[in-house]
């Protein structure tokens, strides 16, 4: 019970100085070890390991049962896109094989890991297997068979896989991201755009069940989902629209959790209402065309409706929520609820068009502290800058404590001032309470052209599994290789891996 437990206000390591080494340094004590490197043979059909690894979600093998692994699980890797230099061969032509392999690179990967004594190594099992972006999802929800996604019922693929959530079920939302673009990358493979950008649920548990887009909380460029249960029982997921100017989004289903119940829990996100957040007034806006007048007056510039109805709402979430009022902010990127006080708080991680290179972390409390509420206060939580050391906040985690753990992603700033002081991507620590709140310490560091991604614990606090996204990104060549992380023996081609880091003390009970 994570109220337990006391808040602690400072890291339990000594923290590292930036640093522009190509390799993952970490505080004295900590070791790590690479666990699920891209091209990894991991299935009994000879499935590996996909690209440039994301959010990971940490599924105890014995949830079902009521149990709480930190020694056995099934993990999921998203594997958000490709580097075509790497995956295919180094050729840039749109060949056929070279289309395959980068559709098969990417998605979700099912693996099942165990700690035997001091290592973490993955193990066979029925239920380890690829999603990618040839398999066949189901579409839920309003626009499931609509216009907006001409008929379909059934779509191929799933693609972007950025950050994502988990269930109390135990079932992963992985969120599509930056979809644009594939329908011209991928000619000839008939690829859709309207059948991505939206919420996919997967059950690793069972491969048998046909994978979910949740059209009910809209489609937009989600980055994440982060789910919890209301005190009524309803389930609300909080999700960011990451782009420039872009809106942060509540959902929140019309049925109930119900903990006995798992196949019916299954159903739940396929049906709920949309919300927007409106920082100005501190309100949820509601994206229920029947409901809001403004989505069925909206009007585009040649005087034509914008909406006909709630599919069309759904599949043009961003059009609607500028529409209804919703506040365009900086870019947000992920989202975490507090474990202790149950604040919502949002990475906003830059926005070059404003000059905001360096972000911030907000955070709200939800009136009444219902997270169903209609209504909410915001406030600052940290500001990126050489100040405060770090910059553009991307993923976050909470550890039981309350304190918050971030990485960072100056990845697509180019000659900006943050690189001089902050030096490779990295992973910072902040108290969230006490005379140290809001404080950066750097507990990590990535290797070059790299980001870290989609840190999730094991339950007892000791494993720290994070993603090795994209090392090397900006080689020009294979003879230019600005990292080499992760290489198999014998090579120079760095690979995108999961990497488990060791030496945390664990959760004090
Ligand atoms: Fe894929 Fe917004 O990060
Ligand atoms: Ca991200
Ligand atoms: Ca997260
Ligand atoms: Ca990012």
């Amino acid at each position: 019970d994570p109220n337990k437990v006391t808040p602690r206000s400072l890291p339990p390591f000594r923290p590292v100085p930036a640093g522009h080494a190509d390799a993952l340094t970490l505080p004295q004590g900590y070791r790590y070890q690479t666990l699920a490197p891209w091209g990894e043979v991991f299935t009994a059909d000879g499935r590996e390991i996909g690209f440039n690894h994301d959010f990971i979600g940490y599924f105890p093998i014995d949830l079902l049962e009521g149990g709480n692994s930190s020694t056995d699980a099934l993990l999921t890797i998203n594997h958000e896109y490709v580097n075509a230099l790497f995956v295919g061969g180094d050729t840039r032509e749109r060949t056929g094989t070279q289309i395959e392999a980068e559709m098969r690179a990417m998605g979700v990967s099912v693996v099942r890991v165990r700690k035997e004594g001091r290592e973490w190594r993955i193990v066979p099992d029925a239920r380890n297997r690829r999603i990618d972006a040839m398999t066949e999802i189901e579409l839920t929800g309003p626009a499931r068979g609509s216009a907006a996604v001409k008929g379909a019922t059934t779509v191929r693929g799933t693609i972007g896989n950025c950050s994502g959530g988990q269930t109390p079920w135990g079932t992963l939302l992985t969120c599509e991201e930056n979809v644009d673009g594939y329908t011209k990358a991928w000619p000839g493979t008939g690829y859709e755009a309207m059948h991505q950008g939206w919420v996919t649920e997967i059950d690793p548990f069972d491969p048998a069940w046909m994978p979910k887009k949740r059209t009910a909380m809209g489609r937009f460029r989600h980055e994440n989902a982060a789910v919890t249960v209301a005190k009524d029982g309803r389930m609300v997921v909080y999700m960011g629209d990451d782009m420039q100017d872009a809106c942060i989004y509540k959902f929140v289903s019309r049925g109930k959790y119900d903990p006995a119940n798992r196949a019916a829990n299954r159903d739940l996100l396929a049906d709920g209402d949309l919300y927007v957040a409106n920082f100005g007034n501190g309100s949820w806006v509601s994206l229920d065309y029947a409901r809001n007048k403004k989505l069925q007056e909206a009007r585009a510039a040649d005087g034509k409706a914008l909406f006909a109805n709630q599919a069309d709402v759904l599949a043009d979430a961003r059009a609607s929520a500028l529409a209804v009022g919703g506040t365009p902010v900086d870019r947000p990127e992920d989202i975490e609820i507090h474990p202790r006080t149950g604040e919502v708080y949002a990475s906003l991680t830059n926005n070059a068009k404003h000059g905001n290179y360096f972000g911030q972390i907000i955070k709200f409390r939800e009136t009444g502290d219902d997270w169903t509420a209609q209504t909410f206060l915001w406030d600052v939580f940290a500001v990126g800058g050489p100040q405060s050391g770090f910059s553009s906040p991307d993923n976050l985690v909470f550890d039981p404590y309350g304190n918050l753990w971030m990485v960072t992603d100056n990845s697509d700033l180019g000659g900006n001032p943050i690189k001089a002081y902050h030096g490779n991507n990295a992973m910072f620590f902040f108290a969230t309470e006490g005379p140290n709140a809001g404080k950066a310490h750097r507990f990590a560091i990535g290797p070059v052209d790299a980001e870290m991604t989609g840190p999730v614990w094991s339950p007892d606090g000791k494993t720290l599994f994070v993603s090795i996204q994209h090392p090397g990104e900006d080689s020009e060549s294979l003879d230019k290789l600005t990292s080499s992380f992760g290489a198999r023996a014998g090579s120079r081609i760095p690979r995108p891996t999961l990497v488990a880091i060791e030496g945390f003390p664990g959760w004090r009970a």
